[in-house]
């Protein structure tokens, strides 16, 4: 057993030698910060502490701050936080009201941070120096003590609070602490409520607001040590969602030592092979840092979530999508934000139906039972969910499903007097329904139409006499007798695009947009290209938006708003117009306006790594669009890219510049030089602005931009398609 472990270590040493440290580009704050410096309000809702890619523990430092107004303590972190706590478990960029975060070990007020992946370091006003590393279920600190006696408090009953109040507090059950030998000691903890309301006492907690602290006295033990003992002190944890047997494993299996730095080190090398040497990029000393560093820390961002609880499911065991499944299998329905062990809060429709339709229609078939994946989705479609009487919405559940079945199947849509969110849900449910006749392809032929009909269901809600900044024809809002409610409707305003508007996140203005299955009605509808296209151009345009987007807008004053999800896709409709350089323009106006090396690095919550995945997207080349097999063609932001795709095979990517521009290719960011001349797919000329999966993400190859500033019109031939394509 030793030797094969030896010669392991071996290998992995070799290996790690002949790569490059791209950890070292990693800004793990950008996202900390929102507009006002030192808060986390209205910035990424990160963690920030030590992780691996996935991993269950995330350690990092807890906070509150004292103006209840600014609070947002969903990551755990505030820059200019009070420190309560150094805690093991976070999630990183969710909005909302904070979830999970326990077994803590240190207090007080802090000083300047610094850290990089699987590190972090704070100093507290106390003179204590904190210093921590993480593994995948286990963590390490070190505090660095000035001279006296020290101490430090595990506090099984700490959560992250919310500091406002209200139904989705966390709130702390119960819990035990056994102190052994030598220092060492075992216990747990219970914790429920949190944003997806999880865990069984939520039903109880009915008027959680009035709710002010644990159910049970709250358990801890203090730990002290002598004037004359060392200023450092180490700690190991592990934590287990099974015992404290696995949890006590994990600690010794995963951190043999009380050497931080071997943590940090094995940390580091996790991320480097696991995650950022899949796309390789030059490091000389020529290369844009900014774009080195956008693309490292981004990358790091999108795999802090989920949590891979490979064996820590105390409930099954599975794997990332047929873990999917496996939700539906054990719980009646697949998750949309599960945390906790528990699902919700499904704020619009089941959208892991998209998760499967992708990975059906890129051909990840085998490992995954689609007989049991075709049946949850079909649940989706046709069950409604038992009602959690929510606060968000007591008429139907939002812990999981599909809320407004009652509207959807008899009238195809979701009707503006029985239902909330009734715009935005309607285009969901029509995507959602669209996935369902993709994997019906091979899984139900007999569903296909049925779904694809159900599919167009956005149409009915078509109001074709909605007028508003000089254009005509958007989503309305659709009473359940067929009639519009016209009363005062601006499809530039949502209210607060909250859970009881009529919009959710985005304006109905904005949703018009969202029909990626079947972008060619949407042109019809809207007028035909040219009103198409002069919409579009004008929603780039600046002080068109009449919404307000709060602390959250990171003083974005188009329409088209970068920093919510619904819109991720909109600067793409202009390949469908054969007018890809303004996709280009658009996007990289968005990119260059609100993605930066900061504190206050990206507008508004990062949604578990949504936002930094747009982004990655964009500085690659391409856009897949959700549930085909489908890929828009864009405008690389390095010069030599190499991805390793589908196992160990390789896609490269190259921009060269036309040599015309003033900037060379590659440096676009910011700079002008990067409209599209040509392109070449395999060494084949590509006259078309998009490609499907087989063409090139199976087996890898090439792609060949040549990139210059002429705003050109380089594509002829077929638009990307509409495989959704019904007219109602
Ligand atoms: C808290 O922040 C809000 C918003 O910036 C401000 O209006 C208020 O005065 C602050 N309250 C305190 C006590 O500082
Ligand atoms: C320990 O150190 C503190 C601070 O330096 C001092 O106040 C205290 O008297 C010391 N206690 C003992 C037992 O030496
Ligand atoms: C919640 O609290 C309000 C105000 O105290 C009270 O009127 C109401 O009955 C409570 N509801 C439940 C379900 O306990
Ligand atoms: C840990 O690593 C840091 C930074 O590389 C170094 O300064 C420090 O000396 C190392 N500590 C130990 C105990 O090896
Ligand atoms: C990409 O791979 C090719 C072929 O192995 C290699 O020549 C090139 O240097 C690589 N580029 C980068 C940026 O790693
Ligand atoms: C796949 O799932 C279906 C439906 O749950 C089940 O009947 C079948 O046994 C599963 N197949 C395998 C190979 O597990
Ligand atoms: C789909 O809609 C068309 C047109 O309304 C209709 O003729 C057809 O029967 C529908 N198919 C199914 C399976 O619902
Ligand atoms: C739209 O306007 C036309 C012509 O004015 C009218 O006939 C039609 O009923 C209107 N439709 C709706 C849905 O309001
Ligand atoms: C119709 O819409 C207006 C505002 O757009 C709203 O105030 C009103 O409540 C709606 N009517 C109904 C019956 O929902
Ligand atoms: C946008 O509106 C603001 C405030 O009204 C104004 O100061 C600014 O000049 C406007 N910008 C543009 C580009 O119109
Ligand atoms: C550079 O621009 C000129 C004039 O617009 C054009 O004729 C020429 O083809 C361009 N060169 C390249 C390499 O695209």
């Amino acid at each position: 057993m030793k030797d094969l472990f030896c010669l392991y270590s071996l290998s992995l040493l070799t290996q790690a030698s002949a790569q490059i440290d791209y950890s070292q580009y990693v800004n793990p704050f950008i996202g900390a910060e929102g507009p006002i410096s030192g808060y986390a309000f209205g910035g990424g809702d990160i963690f920030v502490g030590g992780a691996v890619p996935f991993g269950v523990a995330k350690v990092g430092l807890d906070t509150y701050e004292d103006n209840i107004t600014l609070s947002t303590l969903n990551g755990g972190y505030t820059p200019k936080g009070k420190a309560t706590a150094i805690s093991i478990m976070h999630e990183s960029g969710t909005g909302g009201f904070p979830n999970m975060a326990s077994y803590p070990d240190a207090a007080n007020n802090i000083g300047t941070d610094t850290g990089r992946p699987g590190y972090f370091k704070t100093q507290l006003e106390n003179g204590i120096t904190v210093e921590l590393s993480a593994a995948r279920h286990s963590g390490i600190m070190q505090y660095s003590y000035p001279a006296g006696e020290k101490h430090v408090v595990v506090d099984v009953s700490h959560y992250l609070p919310s500091q406002g109040g209200g139904y989705s507090i966390q709130y702390y059950i119960g819990g035990e602490i056994h102190l052994q030998n030598h220092g060492r000691y075992t216990g747990y903890g219970t914790y429920g409520g949190g944003w997806n309301e999880g865990a069984s006492m939520t039903a109880i907690l009915r008027n959680a607001s009035e709710y002010a602290g644990p159910f049970n006295g709250r358990v801890g033990a203090l730990f002290t040590w002598s004037n004359s003992s060392s200023s450092t002190i180490r700690s190991r944890v592990g934590i287990s969602f099974i015992s404290s047997d696995k949890a006590c494993n994990s600690k010794n299996e995963e951190i043999h030592t009380h050497d931080l730095n071997a943590t940090v080190s094995a940390a580091v090398q996790e991320w480097n092979q696991d995650v950022f040497s899949k796309v390789r990029v030059s490091t000389d000393p020529s290369a844009n840092r900014m774009n080195l560093v956008l693309l490292y820390s981004f990358l790091y961002f999108m795999h802090l979530m989920p949590s891979d609880r490979t064996g820590e499911n105390p409930l099954w065991e599975s794997r990332m999508i047929r873990s999917l499944i496996d939700t539906w299998r054990f719980e009646g329905f697949m998750p949309d934000g599960r945390s906790g062990n528990y699902n919700g809060l499904v704020q619009g429709s089941s959208n892991a139906d998209n998760v499967l339709a992708d990975a059906y229609v890129k051909g990840l078939k085998g490992a995954i039972n689609w007989t049991a994946g075709y049946e949850e989705m079909k649940k989706d479609a046709e069950v409604q969910a038992y009602n959690t009487y929510s606060y968000d919405y007591p008429t139907a559940s939002v812990k999981e499903g599909r809320g407004a079945l009652y509207d959807w199947i008899p009238l195809g849509y979701v009707s503006a007097d029985r239902s909330t969110r009734a715009v935005s849900r309607t285009v969901e449910y029509a995507l959602n329904d669209f996935a369902l006749s993709q994997v019906a392809q091979g899984e139900a032929p007999e569903d296909i139409q049925k779904y694809l009909n159900r599919s167009a269901g956005w149409q009915h809600i078509w109001g074709h006499n909605v007028t508003s900044m000089d254009f005509t024809k958007f989503l309305a809002p659709r009473f359940a007798d067929g009639s519009f409610n016209s009363t005062g409707y601006n499809p530039a305003l949502c209210g607060g695009c909250e859970w009881s508007d009529i919009s959710y996140e985005a304006t109905p203005l904005e949703h018009s947009f969202v029909v990626p299955h079947d972008t060619e009605t949407l042109i019809q509808l809207m007028g035909g290209a040219t009103a198409f296209e002069s919409r579009l151009d004008y929603i780039f345009q600046p002080n068109t938006s009449q919404q307000n987007l709060g602390a959250n807008g990171a003083g974005i004053d188009t329409i088209m708003n970068i920093g919510n999800k619904p819109d991720f896709g909109i600067p793409y409709l202009y390949n469908y117009l054969n007018k890809q350089f303004k996709s280009v323009e658009g996007n990289r106006q968005s990119a260059n306006r609100y993605f930066h090396d900061a504190l206050y690095g990206v507008p508004g919550s990062r949604d578990a790594g949504a936002l930094n995945s747009w982004l990655v997207w964009q500085m690659l080349d391409v856009y897949g669009v959700v549930n085909q097999d489908v890929y828009l063609i864009e405008s690389p932001w390095f010069e030599d890219l190499n991805m390793t795709i589908n196992g160990d095979l390789t896609l490269r990517i190259m921009a060269t510049s036309d040599g015309n521009s003033t900037s060379s290719a590659g440096n676009g960011f910011g700079r002008e030089g990067y409209y599209v001349q040509s392109v070449k797919i395999n060494g084949k000329q590509w006259g078309r602005n998009w490609f499907v999966h087989g063409d090139i993400m199976v087996e890898g190859g090439t792609i060949e931009f040549v990139l210059g500033d002429e705003a050109k019109v380089w594509e002829s031939g077929e638009v990307p398609p509409s495989p959704g394509h019904v007219v109602l």
